[in-house]
């Protein structure tokens, strides 16, 4: 970004967070907290957590603020501070992607809801710090074309993107071999897969390196974030799938490899702590004195890694599989994923099931060319009836 001028003149940065009430939002806040010469927030955006919204609202003052709707926004209505407007619902979330004096958005609402403002945000030529893995999932080639266009920067706030993003500066593009995404592994890594119809949310729930929302925190007890991992770095980094490979690293501490072509890797490590990659997109170029704890290396040994069993785990062959399918196969696999998981935390659906239902869901829907947003959406509709037809069935 070229505005390095701006702050040499005392400008601050000015950001809108998309589900600033979530774990990257509350992320995103502690580091504007920590740096105030640095970002100044003008908009924010939020679900229901509405008392959380309205103390983010008192202490960061944006000028505008969102929730998913009106009755929610009657709650707090009367305790907002002057200069504070609040609007709600999908219109409340795109004006404040939008929002005319913000110059970077943080997308870090979860699932579908995320994309129509990241993309809105980007044709009102915003950057983009992308937390919402889900807007590349469903409409990467789409989106990027869009940023293209439209000049904007997409930086990556997943820790293995970019941590990738981090070591493709090392050589030029023509020069990379293959990207290399590290997992953790999630917390049934080692359980034995008989067992897995036994798992229990509040036990998928459990994270063993990070503490992030129930979504993503399920998304990586079944691998599937890994998937929809593979599916973001396709886009963002325009690599074919071939060239794009996963190891699981327990320790999270290898957040993830470039291979050059001389055979060189490059890895970004450090502690998992997700204000890392988030304050690098916040200030990027730029890197920020955090005073988190360092890494150490020797306290942080052995570091291993190991291939992912892919037979325990098919999540991750289903994402490859609606890569190598292409058009909208992306968005129906994570449509599926998503009535899959809600479906799993409400207690309608085995752990065991959730690959069973997105492989079904996959075979079921055809799927067709991406050219618009109303082609993902569609499919994005289309495949949730389908799972919940399927549901239905397993239910049954
Ligand atoms: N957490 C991590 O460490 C991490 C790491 C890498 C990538 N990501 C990605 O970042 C995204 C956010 O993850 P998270 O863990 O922060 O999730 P989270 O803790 O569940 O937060 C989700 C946010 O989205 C908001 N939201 C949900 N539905 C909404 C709607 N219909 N309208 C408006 N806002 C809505 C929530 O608002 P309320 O809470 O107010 O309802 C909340 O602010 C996901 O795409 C995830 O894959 C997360």
């Amino acid at each position: 970004m070229k505005e390095n001028a701006n702050r040499a003149l005392g400008q601050r940065r000015k950001l809108a967070i998309l589900g600033s009430t979530g774990s990257i939002g509350r992320h995103t806040l502690d580091i504007v907290s920590r740096f105030p010469e640095r970002f100044e927030v003008v908009a924010l955006a939020a679900g229901e957590n509405v008392s959380l919204l309205l103390e983010q609202a008192q202490r960061f003052r944006p000028r505008l603020i969102s929730c998913k709707n009106e009755a929610l926004a009657q709650r707090i209505k009367a305790q907002l501070p002057p200069g504070v407007s609040l609007r709600t619902g999908k219109e409340g979330a795109l004006a404040v992607a939008t929002h005319p004096e913000a110059e970077l958005v943080v997308s870090a609402m979860v699932g579908a809801v995320g994309l129509l403002p990241t993309y809105e945000a980007i044709q009102a030529g915003k950057h983009i710090a992308l937390a919402n893995k889900e807007t590349l999932v469903m409409a990467g080639p789409l989106v990027m074309k869009r940023a293209r266009e439209k000049g904007v920067q997409i930086l990556p706030v997943d820790s293995e993107h970019s941590a990738i993003f981090q070591a493709l500066k090392a050589g030029r593009k023509e020069e990379v071999a293959r990207l290399i995404l590290t997992a953790s592994g999630g917390p049934f890594r080692t359980r034995p897969k008989e067992t897995f119809a036994q798992v229990t949310p509040q036990e998928a729930l459990k994270h063993p390196n990070w503490q992030m929302g129930a979504k993503i925190t399920i998304d990586s007890a079944t691998l599937m974030n890994k998937g929809l991992e593979v599916i973001e770095a396709r886009f963002l980094f325009d690599l074919p799938e071939e060239r794009i490979e996963v190891k699981i690293h327990p320790q999270s501490i290898v957040h993830s490899l470039v291979e050059f072509i001389d055979g060189s890797v490059v890895a970004q490590l450090g502690l998992p702590d997700m204000r890392i990659p988030i304050a690098y997109a916040l200030a990027y170029p730029e890197r920020l004195p955090l005073g988190l704890p360092r890494l150490d290396l020797v306290q942080a040994s052995p570091l291993t890694f190991e291939e992912p069993d892919e037979e325990k785990f098919p999540c991750l062959k289903l994402a490859y599989e609606a890569l190598r399918r292409g058009g909208t196969a992306p968005a129906v696999l994570n449509a599926a994923n998503e009535e899959a998981v809600a479906a799993f935390l409400r207690g309608h659906l085995r752990f065991d099931q959730i690959p069973e239902l997105i492989s079904r869901v996959l075979e079921s829907v055809e799927s067709g060319p991406l050219n618009s947003l109303e082609d993902v959406l569609e499919a994005d509709v289309f495949a949730r009836i389908q799972a919940q037809r399927i549901l239905e069935e397993l239910e049954a």
